[in-house]
């Protein structure tokens, strides 16, 4: 069997993670196909459908023919249009199409921009738990990762003095992701004011995975660019998939200077060529029409998030943070268990309740599972009653 022989792929396959919300996701899909009910908590895409007014600007770029490639960098009308939407919600002087750089999703630019920065042997710092792409890549790529805990007593925000002691002139880039998935947590104008003097400190590039900015609940949205002296050092990472329920569609952004566009782009020009061209279109009619959708979108997440959490801290063994952002639950179950991936596989197993083991967004993920609360409330009730008369019954 040769395409089974170990030496057959390259070795830096061996050190791919993956997203175990898509594995989850077959499985439970598996079991509906069965007949089975499931609610499905475990990957992250808001359940409502794309707004009318974008979906029908989608339809009619294709009508008209966008069906053609595309500048790699994207269309300078959307490239204009990000620019501005993007300066005037972070309160910074305004960024141009220059600085703008589009991608299928904020997945694929995540790589491109890591593979623009790092080097084997340099150094990347994240936090653990955190999106399982930024490790995944980083580690391909043979840079070395520092992971830096993110802690449940400070509601998932990091130990600044911990970070002070971790970073230093070897430390190339930082990747820092609020609100935060797979936590809900939000980092604060103070930690952001501290990470940034120490990137400036060190002259280290911060990446700023914002993918979730517009999900938030009970302050006012900080990003890391708009602290002084920042804009030049910072990667912003957005997109629509989150904001505008559009996963589907695959359109995000990043935000840098120009030199960084340079680059990131020459990698969206050797792998995706471009982002699809009647896609784009959509994008413009998301950022300038009506952002009703998105509020309305968010109100409802809130009254989901308040149901859940206050459901899960009912159910005995389990104990959960109040989540400031993104649409994710992330309680403490090791009250339960310290395998959290084997409970997972049993709720779905046998209370028809899809999440995810907190393990696989790294090491500092064990004993915690992670709900996504796109899901309607009656199915967060189902979920809730399904918890608390199965989890009694677990062995773990
Ligand atoms: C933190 C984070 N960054 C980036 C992404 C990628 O989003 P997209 O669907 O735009 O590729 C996700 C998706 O779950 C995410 O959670």
């Amino acid at each position: 069997m040769l395409a089974t022989k170990a030496d057959r792929f390259a070795e830096a396959v061996s050190r791919l993670g993956s997203e175990s919300a898509f594995e989850v996701l077959a499985r439970a899909r598996a079991l509906e196909a069965q007949g089975k009910r499931v609610v499905h908590m475990e990957i992250g895409e808001p359940d409502f459908d794309t707004p009318d007014h974008i979906k029908e600007a989608g339809i009619r770029a294709i009508r008209e023919n966008h069906s053609h490639y595309t500048p790699s960098q994207g269309i300078l009308e959307l490239r204009d249009v990000v620019a501005a939407y993007a300066s005037k919600f972070r309160h910074i002087e305004p960024w141009t199409a220059e600085n703008v750089v589009l991608s299928p999703g904020a997945k694929p630019i995540i790589w491109n921009i890591l593979s623009a920065l790092l080097s084997p042997g340099d150094e990347f710092v994240y936090f653990d738990p955190a999106y399982p792409a930024y490790a995944s890549c980083a580690n391909y790529l043979g840079a070395k990762t520092v992971p830096i805990p993110l802690l449940e007593e400070k509601n998932w925000r990091m130990d600044l003095d911990e970070l002070e002691r971790r970073v230093s002139d070897r430390t190339k880039a930082i990747m820092i992701n609020s609100p935060h998935n797979p936590t809900g947590g939000v980092l604060t104008k103070e930690d952001l004011e501290r990470i940034a003097a120490m990137a400036q400190r060190h002259d280290f590039v911060v990446i700023s995975d914002e993918i979730y900015s517009r999900n938030f609940y009970d302050r006012e949205f900080n990003s890391i660019v708009s602290v002084p002296g920042m804009r030049d050092r910072t990667i912003v990472i957005d997109g629509f998939s989150k904001a505008y329920a559009m996963t589907g569609w695959r359109l995000g952004y990043a935000i840098m200077a120009p030199e960084y566009a340079k680059y990131v782009t020459l990698f969206n020009n050797n792998t995706f060529s471009c982002v699809a061209s009647f896609v784009q279109q959509a994008g413009i009619a998301a950022l300038t029409g009506d952002d009703e959708p998105v509020v309305r979108m968010n109100n409802i997440f809130r009254e989901r998030r308040d149901a859940l959490i206050n459901g899960i801290n009912k159910i005995d063994g389990m104990s959960c943070t109040m989540p400031e952002g993104a649409f994710y639950a992330f309680p403490n179950v090791t009250k339960i268990t310290s395998d959290d991936k084997a409970l997972a596989a049993y709720l779905l197993q046998e209370s028809g309740v899809a999440c995810l083991g907190g393990s696989a967004f790294g090491a500092a993920g064990k004993g915690y599972l992670r709900f996504s609360y796109a899901a309607s409330l009656d199915d967060i009730h189902y979920a809730l009653e399904q918890m608390a008369l199965k989890i009694p019954q677990f062995k773990g």
